[in-house]
């Protein structure tokens, strides 16, 4: 179901600024949202007021047009998962995915065909009769999965479901979760500090910072279009580079950049923000695999050495010392270079990104590839 969050603010007392800051967003019913941000930005908060376990100050929450606000937990036909989940350790795991059921006097023959529906999502049908301590991390959280998803919630909320996971099962249980997802067409409201997750499973991903919504867009905006400073460098891996820098007007009527220890020439794209700019400060920024080694010289091309390489598997990430300024560069293993290598580095027009320093809003975007130009 659509849901919608209108002008939410909720302040806990002992602190002066606002755990959600007045936020406004719609999750349109079938969607799989990501609340992505770092800790302590009030994803939680945020989850927990849909959920109707934490009452806001002010605003409203409505459910398929439905004013929930005010509705007891039970009442709203949300569920909700957490990082850390209990069971009941005497039950087996039928009777732990069964319990929601029968606190709502579901007849007998029901409830058998609804918990081995659910489990069958979930991939733990073969699990049922075990006791809830003779499962593994990854089959415990399926369980509740399962557990939350057998009332069938209008909307399904996880706060952080796989972060006590390791890596590998992480990644296992994210499919799934979308697999989920797609099977049973509910919405899901998934929360998480990890940009990776967030972009591997989000159809919609809202970044939060300081109780505030930075950017809601597709995984592909919010990496190609940020919005601001704070989002082009939290989302991404390894991060953007960036630098501050002072922007001067060209002989052509065109711009360049003055950054610490070179300049650049910048393209079109940013012509109308910095005409529309104040100040001459902004913060310049590319990802690390947008710049290219290149072997000849020529506009915005510097060159520099090799400091430091960190294998990632089919591609390394070079660190090189330009400029006396620090690049991050992601390269083809094959074509990777050792520690104390030169090389040139080009920065392509088309690929940087330039914020104001004073408002970190962004002066002009890279078109998402999904976004026809
Ligand atoms: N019960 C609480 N009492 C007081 N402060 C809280 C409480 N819960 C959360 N906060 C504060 O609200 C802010 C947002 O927290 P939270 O929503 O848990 O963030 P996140 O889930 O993004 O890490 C934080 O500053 C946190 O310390
Ligand atoms: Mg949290």
């Amino acid at each position: 179901m659509k849901v919608v969050l209108q002008d939410l603010v909720k302040r806990f007392a002992d602190s002066d600024r606002a755990a959600v800051n007045k936020i406004n967003l719609v999750i349109e019913e079938g969607e799989l949202a990501v609340l992505l941000g770092p800790s302590g930005c009030g994803k939680t908060t945020t989850l927990r007021m849909i959920a109707g376990l934490e009452q806001p100050d002010s605003g409203r929450i409505t459910i398929a047009e439905r004013d929930i606000t005010d509705l007891a937990p039970k009442d709203r036909r949300v569920a909700m998962v957490f990082q850390n989940f209990s069971m009941y350790p005497t039950m087996n795991v039928y009777d732990n995915i069964a319990f929601p059921l029968h606190a709502v006097k579901m007849k007998r023959g029901e409830i058998d065909r609804t918990v081995r529906e659910v489990a069958a999502l979930v991939n733990i049908d073969h699990l049922l009769s075990r006791s809830v301590r003779q499962v593994s991390g990854g089959e415990a959280q399926r369980v509740a999965l399962a557990r939350a998803m057998v009332r069938r919630p209008e909307v399904f909320l996880m706060d952080e479901p796989l972060s006590n996971l390791d890596a590998k099962l992480r990644v296992q249980l994210r499919t799934e979760i979308k697999r989920l997802h797609q099977d049973t067409g509910t919405t899901f409201i998934f929360v998480t500090h990890d940009q990776e997750e967030a972009m591997t499973l989000g159809d919609k991903i809202i970044v939060m910072n300081n109780g505030d919504i930075q950017q809601v867009g597709s995984p592909h905006e919010v990496f190609f279009a940020p919005r601001n400073a704070f989002v082009a460098n939290f989302v991404g891996t390894p991060s953007m580079n960036m630098l501050h820098g002072a922007v001067k007007s060209a002989d052509n009527g065109g711009y360049r950049i003055q950054l610490p220890g070179f300049e650049l020439v910048l393209p079109a794209r940013f012509h109308d923000g910095l005409a529309r700019m104040a100040g001459s400060r902004v913060i310049w920024g590319i990802r690390p695999e947008a710049i290219r080694l290149v072997a000849e010289t020529g506009e915005n091309t510097i060159s520099g050495e090799v400091e430091l390489v960190e294998a990632l598997g089919s591609r390394d990430l070079i660190f090189v010392r330009a400029a006396e300024q620090l690049f991050g560069i992601i390269v083809d293993a094959q074509e990777s270079l050792a520690v104390g290598a030169t090389c040139r580095l080009h920065f392509a027009g088309g690929q940087m990104h330039l914020f104001d320093a004073e408002s970190e809003r962004s002066l002009g975007n890279i078109l998402p590839p999904s976004v026809p130009p």
